[in-house]
C-alpha cells in the first residue's frame, strides 16, 4: 500500500478512530489524492468491526477550505461530473456506514468542507469556525450534495440565502441554524467525549439509530443528489465558471457576465 500523504488514523481508546486531514499549505483544500485516501481510510475503517465511532478533524483553524480550485479550475464538463461524483460517493461511504462520524471543525469549513461535514452524523465547531458554501462566488455551484443536506438542516430559506450570496457564517449561528451541534474551545475534546458515550453503548442499537435516522437517503435522495452533480458539471461550459475559478487563483474579484 502506499504511504499516505494528507490523512492520517489514529485510534483512540482502542474503538475510536480520528482522521486527521493534513495539507495546510492548500487550506487542506480537497485534491484528487486527498480524497483518494479518504476514501482509502473510510473504507478501512468500515471493516474494522472494533472501531465504533470515527471523528473527523482538520488542523487548527482550518478543517477544510473546499474542493481544490487550482485542480478544478481547468476541468471540463465531464472532469467536474467526475469529480462531483467521486465527493458523493465518499458522502455516501459515510452515510452508509454503521459507525457515526463526527466532524470536529476548527477554522475554515466551506464549500467541498461543509459538504463532507454534512454527510457526517454530527458538527462541533469552535470560536474559529467558518462555515459556508461560497462556490457561487467561483461562478459554480456545490455539487456533492451540499445544496440537498443543508436544505434538509437548516430549511429552504436559509439553504438559499447561504448558497445564493456565498454567505460565510460564523460559530454561532452556525449554531443557531442547527448546522453545528455545540461550540466548544477544544472540539477534538467534545468530539472525543461523544465518541465515548457511543463506545459504552451496544454497537448493535447505535448502528439501528443511524440506518434509521439515514433512511431519508433513498431512492427519491439519490435522484436528488444525481441532479445536484448534473447541474454542478454543466456550470463548466459557461465562462463564468472559468473566470470565478481564475479570479480566485489570481487574487482578484471575479466579472461574471450577465444574462443567461
Ligand atoms: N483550493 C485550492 N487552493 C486553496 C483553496 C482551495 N479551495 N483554499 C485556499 N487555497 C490556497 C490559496 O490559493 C493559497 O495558496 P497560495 O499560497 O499558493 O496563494 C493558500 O491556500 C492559502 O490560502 P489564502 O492565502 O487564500 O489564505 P487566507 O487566509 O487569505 O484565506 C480562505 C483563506 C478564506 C479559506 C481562502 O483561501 C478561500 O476563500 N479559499 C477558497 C474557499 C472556497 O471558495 N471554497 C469552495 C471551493 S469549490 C468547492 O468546494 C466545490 C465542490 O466541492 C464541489
Amino acid at each position: 500500500m502506499t504511504k499516505r500523504k494528507y490523512v492520517r488514523v489514529e485510534i483512540v481508546k482502542e474503538s475510536i478512530a480520528k482522521i486527521h486531514i493534513h495539507r495546510a499549505e492548500a487550506k487542506n483544500a480537497l485534491n484528487e489524492q486527498l480524497v483518494g485516501e479518504l476514501e482509502q481510510v473510510i473504507r478501512q475503517l468500515e471493516k474494522e468491526a472494533h472501531i465504533v465511532c470515527v471523528i473527523i478533524v482538520g488542523n487548527k483553524n482550518t478543517f477544510i477550505a473546499g474542493a481544490d480550485i487550482k485542480e478544478m479550475a481547468s476541468a471540463s464538463v465531464t472532469d467536474a461530473y467526475q469529480y462531483a461524483s467521486k465527493m458523493k460517493a465518499l458522502h455516501n461511504l459515510i452515510t452508509f456506514s454503521k459507525k457515526p462520524y463526527v466532524a470536529a471543525i476548527s477554522g475554515y469549513c466551506l464549500g467541498g468542507g461543509l459538504e463532507l461535514a454534512l454527510a457526517c452524523d454530527m458538527r462541533i465547531a469552535d470560536e474559529t469556525s467558518k462555515l459556508g458554501l461560497p462556490e457561487i462566488t467561483l461562478g459554480i455551484i456545490p455539487g456533492a450534495g451540499g445544496i440537498h443536506r443543508l436544505a434538509e438542516i437548516v430549511g429552504i430559506s436559509f439553504a438559499t440565502q447561504m448558497v445564493m450570496t456565498g454567505e460565510v457564517l460564523d460559530a454561532t449561528t452556525a449554531k443557531e441554524w442547527k448546522i453545528v451541534n455545540s461550540i466548544s474551545s477544544n472540539v477534538e475534546k467534545s468530539a472525543l467525549s461523544i465518541a465515548k458515550s457511543i463506545q459504552s453503548k451496544s454497537s448493535y442499537a447505535i448502528t439501528a439509530v443511524k440506518k434509521l435516522l439515514n433512511e431519508r437517503h433513498g431512492k427519491q435522495s439519490e435522484l436528488i443528489l444525481e441532479n445536484e452533480i448534473h447541474n454542478f458539471a454543466s456550470l463548466f461550459a459557461y465562462p463564468d465558471a472559468f473566470e470565478g475559478m481564475s479570479a480566485f487563483i489570481e487574487k482578484r474579484q471575479p466579472i461574471f457576465q450577465k444574462g443567461g
